[in-house]
């Protein structure tokens, strides 16, 4: 089981918990807002973009090579932007912060 939180562009921290599954999964599935999931989680359409908290990239460890190609079609990319559906949920999440890109 791991808390995720996220912050929406509007500022609001919501924190959920998960146990198995997509990051991205979890959020579309208690409507977090700005996070979509329009391909179904197959890393290309990047309506799932994050920024983890800079404290926190240890727990979310680097982007593929096909997740860092899709990343760099969006504007509002930084170094710690991240694809969710591409995060798995596990142990190794808990606590982590995720500001979600607008
Ligand atoms: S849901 Fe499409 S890239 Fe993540």
């Amino acid at each position: 089981m791991a808390k995720i939180t996220f912050i929406t562009s509007d500022k609001e921290s919501i924190t959920l918990e998960g146990t198995s599954g997509s990051v991205m999964q979890l959020a579309v599935d208690n409507g977090i807002s700005g996070i979509d999931g329009d391909c179904g989680g197959v890393c290309s359409c990047a309506t799932c973009h994050v920024h983890v908290a800079p404290e926190h990239v240890s727990k979310t460890g680097e982007a593929s090579e096909i997740e860092t190609d899709m990343l760099e079609l969006d504007e509002n990319v930084s170094e710690y932007s991240r694809l969710c559906c591409q995060l798995e949920i596990s142990e190794e999440l808990d606590g982590v912060v995720l500001h979600v890109a607008q």
